[in-house]
């Protein structure tokens, strides 16, 4: 039997901005946190780097906000910047204040440098400004905020739960544009539930899934970017795909990262025959703006026929590399490398999504009552590429900035009336899983192969031809047979692969992550590509 379900705040993701919107928003109101599997299963519990932010008495806002411009490639939206910045020793107080273990700074006084807590450096930052837990500041992040949430009454956390789609006054041929609720998969019973809700968050993450090889968990399918779009919102900056430079090179290692703050700390990138190349294409050397790195890295491999290039941190001392660096060390050490020895073979894969569902400074999307925060929005911070760790930074000033708003407009906002529940009649059990299993595949391999870190039109051509065929077969499946979590999430990540793809069409410059050989240059006057649905109202 399906189920209908009421709260005040339907949050749609369990990673860092969904646990921070739950925790900050009032105590009395009634809040569920969805997670399509277990609730660890995000990008946040594995992110290893840290939280950019200005702590140190050195650093200022200003050379936060210049990095950031500066690695944006000119895409930036000051504003939006200057207001994440601004807010992030507050949200680090608050994480702090949370609980959250951060790594003390064992050698200088804590009062000398105005703060107590170590420090890491970064590609694009000028100043050491990464706070972290060593290396698994996500894990640490997580465990401490996900504690807080089970001790609270008012928050629900339910696994297992996928959503559909969003439910709008508009789908519901109502007066009016406000979302609703949506309609939820409960994999338990199998059975799609009504959720409704006086004001629904998206914090679903990225869609780096999109690509063959990802450093992201298996859900990092740009679900919320999808539902948003289905319902009415505008997405902006899709062609922007981080690919994050180092990703162990192992048969048997699914994409795992090796974090960017080993070259912080002094690793070199190099070559096969042990020569060092950063420095032919960036003075800055290994710490140049990922996109940089990147696109080198994929250069050396095609220019040599190589199959990675080595990272080598193993001209500093082993204990520091073990006490810095303890996830990295013992995951490679289980693949028998022994980084205090010898260099770590990695590649480029899909890391992050700059681009998302497009929102104001409180995190609203143009569909009233929908919130998105996190990767799932394009808030204007990240611009032409993200620089390593501000992506959590926006995770919890959003988060916050949405819980303020929401705040306020709780006594405008009644419960919605009865919603009409998943009409299930139609439609059978699947007879011809393969069909999924193979667009999966397929979906993947040419997102990688046509729209990967170096573009060109005719890549893009043959990458959109491909796309509606999936999506009119998607479409197909969809319509006659009951919806699986698979199901759902190729569906989502197929729309957001014909948006990336169609974002990446407009752009005819590089810039920035984009980068195509049919227009090399950088225009300029720099605009952000939005992209409105047919149902979008202005
Ligand atoms: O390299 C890393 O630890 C990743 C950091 C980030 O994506 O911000």
């Amino acid at each position: 039997m399906s189920q209908q379900y009421q709260h005040d705040v339907l949050v749609i993701g369990s990673g860092a901005a969904g646990l921070t919107l739950a925790l900050t928003l009032p105590q009395h109101l009634r809040i569920a946190v969805l997670s399509k599997g277990s609730l660890a299963n995000g990008s946040t519990y594995w992110a290893q780097g840290g939280v950019a932010a200005v702590l140190d008495d050195s650093d200022t806002v200003e050379s936060h906000v210049e990095d950031t411009l500066n690695a944006g490639a000119g895409l930036c939206r000051e504003d939006a910047v200057r207001f994440t910045v601004e807010h992030s020793r507050d949200a680090i107080q608050w994480l702090i204040d949370q609980g959250v273990p951060f790594t003390r700074d064992e050698q200088s006084a804590g009062e000398e440098r105005g703060f107590e807590f170590h420090l890491t450096r970064e590609g694009g930052h000028s100043h050491r400004r990464i706070i972290h837990a060593a290396d698994a500041t996500g894990a640490a992040i997580f465990n401490t905020l996900l504690d807080q949430a089970r001790q609270r009454p008012n928050i629900e956390l339910l696994e297992q739960c996928v959503a559909v789609d969003l439910i709008t006054e508009r789908k519901l041929e109502l007066d009016g544009q406000r979302c609703l609720g949506a309609y939820v998969l409960n994999r338990n019973s199998g059975h799609v539930d009504t959720f409704s809700a006086r004001f629904v968050v998206l914090a679903t993450g990225g869609a780096a899934k999109v690509y063959l090889y990802t450093s992201n968990p298996d859900g990092a399918c740009g679900d919320g970017i999808a539902m948003a779009w289905r319902a009415g919102c505008r997405v902006g900056n899709l062609e922007f795909n981080q690919f994050h430079p180092t990703c162990l090179y192992h048969p048997q290692a699914k994409s795992f990262l090796v974090t960017e703050a080993l070259r912080g700390e002094g690793a070199l990138l190099k070559l096969p025959d042990g020569q060092r190349f950063m420095q032919r294409f960036d003075q800055r050397g290994e710490l140049a703006p990922r996109d940089i790195v990147a696109r080198a890295i994929d250069h050396e491999m095609k220019r040599l026929g190589a199959d990675c290039v080595y990272l080598d941190i193993s001209h500093k001392p082993a204990d520091f590399i073990k006490s810095h660096f303890p996830t990295v060390y013992e995951r490679c050490l289980g693949f028998g490398i022994d980084i205090t020895r010898e260099p770590i073979p990695v590649v480029p894969a899909a890391h992050y999504t700059c681009g998302g569902v497009v929102v104001d400074r409180n995190g609203q999307t143009d569909v009233p009552g929908l919130y998105a925060i996190g990767e799932t929005s394009f808030t204007g911070l990240h611009g032409a590429n993200r620089m390593a760790s501000n992506s959590l930074l926006e995770c919890f000033v959003y988060a916050r900035a949405a819980t303020s708003h929401i705040t306020q407009a709780l006594d405008q906002v009644p419960m919605p009336a009865d919603l009409p529940c998943w009409d299930a009649s139609q439609v059978t059990d699947s007879d011809e899983d393969v069909i999924i299993a193979h667009n999966w595949d397929e979906l993947r391999r040419f997102m990688w192969d046509y729209v990967g870190i170096v573009r060109t039109n005719k890549r893009l051509q043959r990458a959109q031809h491909r796309v509606r065929l999936l999506l009119d077969e998607i479409d197909e499946f969809y319509s006659n047979y009951k919806v699986s979590r698979d199901l759902i999430e190729l569906r989502n990540l197929a729309q957001v692969a014909e948006l990336m793809i169609r974002s990446a069409m407009a752009r005819k410059e590089s810039r920035g992550l984009h980068y195509t050989l049919d227009y090399p240059e950088q225009l300029p006057v720099a605009e952000d590509t939005i992209l409105a649905p047919p149902t979008y109202a202005d």
